[in-house]
């Protein structure tokens, strides 16, 4: 049977149009689904968006139209972004398919006759203005934390799941999977809040309209994370295709930003445990981007369009950067100088030239041919063997969604390199006739294809780009890394004499 793996982002609320963050969640979820790919596994790579709630129904009220056409126009706006950053998600789930509502009008009942939901009051302090609850806690004084404006208590009918009932079962799942919630300083987040003691959850509305009706009770509305969390379980088929779904549930990574970790990590397991079904086996919370030191606002009017960024940088040197510039996890700041640094830097200077100097060299001095040497001295060997440690701690780094660490192994094989071709001097060993320069270029040239493979996740055009250009012709995708050729080509060496350049140095 073939390894399954599942990985998730956040579904999208479609009142706003896609930013970086947005394109930040994805793109991470891509780089796992293709690492995985290559791995061998069977990958179901799930994204969508979040159409119901209040937010919605507000704004389509504001432009005269009804919230389902809000959401039809909006929808695109985010899997054409996913296109422009090559995004290679198997499914794409909006909540207003008639699909989701049947699983979540399923699930809830399910979860009513169990007694884990029942009818009660809700109050709490509202914002009028906001149309929101706080909680005590939240206030600012007494008054909304968002908008600072008086906030009154208000008592409204609502259905409330039982939360409190799993506050022991959550933490045992806490205790036993120490990789539950990633990175470590979220996993204490998350078992201090629980410890802290869980409320009951409210589940429904009645104050507006735009969403799944309980379907026990007409006049309430599905609280929208209780709706949204269940994309999980609709995009790979639960109650369609009850198949596909126990072969991939459950789910190996929730990925999110740490602003909806909660929803993810505490909410989400106890509505499974409700339903007797696994919880997931990591969520993983990533930091925010700030944009040139200063919060990305629509006030400040520094919101970064995905699309811009990859209209001006180039899709894979935009990907690369987010990942290569900031440990995934921690916060990180976003500004244009520091994505031509990385271009001009890691990509032409150190990658790009080393690409081409060789390839150069292997035409004017190999006539193109590369051929597997059979004598090696301890040069040549030091070179492999730091190859051969590197590819192993990069695989260790991506299981545990450390990208930045793994990139960092990438360019140390590219560092390595650069001081082999300067200390072995291809060039004088041409111009002494020593036949040791094929040793030295096809170590080269090895160790580049090699480094492309491991790009590929993060980088996958440009990768295949490079592996095109060395002349083998299996599809990179298609390459297993458990397949000793990774390190060894086998016959089908190639001719190479110039590669066009493939990271071009940028103004800026
Ligand atoms: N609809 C909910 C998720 C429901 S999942 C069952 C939602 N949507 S969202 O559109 O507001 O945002 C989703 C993702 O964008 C989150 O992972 C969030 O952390 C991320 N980001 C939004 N702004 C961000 C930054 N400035 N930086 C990094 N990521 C940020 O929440």
């Amino acid at each position: 049977m073939n390894k399954h793996y599942y990985i998730t982002t956040p579904i999208y609320y479609i009142n706003d149009v896609p930013h970086i963050g947005h394109a930040y969640t994805t793109i991470a979820a891509d780089v796992m689904a293709r690492y995985k790919r290559i791995c061998g596994y069977d990958v179901f790579f799930l994204t969508g968006t979040d159409e119901h709630g209040q937010k919605v129904e507000k704004a389509a009220a504001q432009q005269g139209i009804q919230p389902r056409e809000l959401a039809d126009r909006m929808v695109s706006r985010f899997s054409d972004l996913w296109e422009a950053l090559n995004i290679s998600n198997t499914g794409f789930v909006r909540t207003t398919e008639e699909r989701h509502r049947k699983v979540v009008r399923h699930i809830f009942q399910k979860v009513y006759e169990k007694g884990d939901i029942y009818l009660g009051d809700y109050e709490d302090w509202y914002c009028v203005p906001c149309e929101t609850y706080f909680t005590e806690t939240q206030l600012k004084d007494g008054a909304c934390p968002d908008c600072l404006r008086p906030t009154e208590k208000l008592k409204e009918e609502s259905y409330f799941f039982r939360l409190s009932k799993y506050e022991d079962r959550l933490l045992k799942l806490l205790e036993e999977h120490k990789d539950f919630v990633m990175p470590e300083v979220r996993y204490n987040e998350v078992a201090s809040f629980i410890k802290g003691g869980l409320r009951d959850l409210s589940v429904s509305r009645t104050s507006f309209n735009w969403g799944i009706p309980v379907p026990m009770n007409q006049n309430h509305i599905v609280y929208v994370w209780f709706d949204a969390l269940a994309n999980y379980i609709t995009g790979i088929g639960f109650l369609e295709d009850m198949e596909q779904f126990s072969a991939f549930w459950p789910c190996d990574a929730h990925l999110m930003g740490k602003d909806i970790l909660r929803f993810h990590a505490v909410y989400w397991p106890s509505f499974l445990m409700a339903l007797d079904i696994e919880p997931p086996k990591h969520v993983f919370a990533h930091g925010w981007w700030t944009i040139e030191g200063q919060k990305m606002s629509k006030s400040l009017g520094n919101v970064v369009d995905p699309n811009e960024v990859v209209r001006t940088y180039g899709v894979d040197e935009f990907r690369f950067f987010l990942f290569r510039e900031v440990p995934f996890g921690l916060d990180g700041d976003f500004s244009r100088q520091a994505i031509v640094n990385r271009i001009n830097g890691d990509l032409a200077n150190d990658f790009g030239n080393l690409a081409s100097r060789s390839a150069t060299m292997i035409g004017k001095f190999l006539k193109g041919k590369i051929e597997r040497p059979d004598v090696r001295n301890g040069a040549d060997e030091y070179v492999e063997g730091n190859v051969r440690r590197l590819i192993e701690e990069y695989q260790k780094e991506m299981e545990i969604f450390a990208y930045h660490k793994a990139l960092q192994d990438v360019f140390e094989i590219i560092s390595i390199l650069n001081k082999y071709i300067d200390s072995e001097a291809p060039w004088k060993l041409a111009k002494e006739g020593d036949g040791r320069i094929k040793t030295v270029l096809y170590n080269i040239w090895n160790s580049l294809r090699i480094a492309a493979m491991l790009l590929y996740p993060f980088m996958p055009a440009k990768s295949e780009e490079i592996w095109n250009a060395v002349g083998i012709g299996k599809p990179i995708a298609k390459v297993r890394f458990d397949d000793e050729k990774v390190f060894y080509l086998a016959d089908d060496l190639g001719y190479i004499d110039k590669i066009k350049p493939i990271f071009p140095r940028i103004e800026g």
